[in-house]
């Protein structure tokens, strides 16, 4: 088994944590075969798995399905599982009710959508031994308001950003992914934090690095901009997932 401890070891001694999405036990098998870090059941399988344009149908019921064959797949690897839209923005105690379920089906580690509004939740969850990634930016459960499209581009946007950052660490989030914001402003927050930062659309300079699963497979019909598709040049899949992992570890992906 991998714990939390383990992989906050691995980046405090400077390695890069190579992240991807994935959805059920098959992929997962490959996925720690080929040294991916952190498995996130991630609710993109709203759209990548079931088709919707947005991840907000994705019910607690069908995370909960997608963890438990992911984890199967993958008894030993670090699994983090998104808590959907509706599941936790009520009140601390919804969050602690439905992230029980999603450690029961196997996570180590929930992720959640806000910024300080989140506080509270964050902390009542942690003292409850529930580890807890944060998530800014471009928050996709968010889409009605925000588009999607990049965030924080602005001074108010980026100072915003910097002290959501730091108010949702020193409510006990132990990792915070940072979506679609300008580079130097991920460098800037992964400078401040003390916690590991997972990137995706957020340049190069953050502790680790998340791609959708099907982005990098070339299975995705318009990939987003940042993407990259691991395939092209790939034996198969698992190269091309080991090519993935490599790259990030090495620093050479995403580039400058
Ligand atoms: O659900 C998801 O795929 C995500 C991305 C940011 C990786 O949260």
């Amino acid at each position: 088994m991998m714990f939390l401890p383990q992989l906050l070891a691995k980046t405090a001694q400077g390695e890069k944590l190579a992240v991807l999405t994935c959805y059920d036990a098959s992929f997962a098998r490959i996925l720690a075969r080929a040294g991916v870090d952190i498995l996130l059941v991630g609710d993109s399988l709203g759209m990548t798995v079931q088709g919707h344009d947005t991840t907000l149908a994705v019910s607690l019921d069908q995370m909960v399905y997608h963890t438990e064959a992911v984890a199967r797949g993958a008894d030993k690897a670090f699994i983090m599982a998104d808590l959907p839209f509706g599941s936790y923005q009520e009140s601390p105690q919804q969050a602690f009710a439905s992230a029980v379920r999603l450690l029961s089906a196997g996570a180590n580690m929930v992720k959640l959508e806000g910024g300080a509004v989140m506080c509270d939740t964050v902390a009542f969850l942690v003292a409850r031994g529930v580890p807890v990634c944060a998530h800014l930016g471009l928050l996709p459960q968010s889409v009605n308001a925000s588009g999607y499209r990049m965030q924080a581009k602005d001074e108010a946007g980026a100072r915003q950003l910097l002290d959501d950052a730091l108010a949702l660490q020193a409510a006990g989030a132990q990792m915070l992914l940072l979506e679609a914001i300008p580079a130097a402003l991920a460098r800037k927050a992964s400078e401040q934090l003390s916690i590991p930062t997972i990137g995706i659309g957020a340049g190069p300079d953050c502790s680790a690095q998340v791609l959708v699963l099907h982005d990098i497979l070339g299975l995705t019909e318009q990939p987003p901009s940042f993407a990259k598709n691991f395939m092209l040049g790939a034996a198969g899949i698992e190269a091309a997932v080991r090519a993935y992992v490599e790259a990030v570890k090495a620093g050479e992906f995403p580039v400058a």
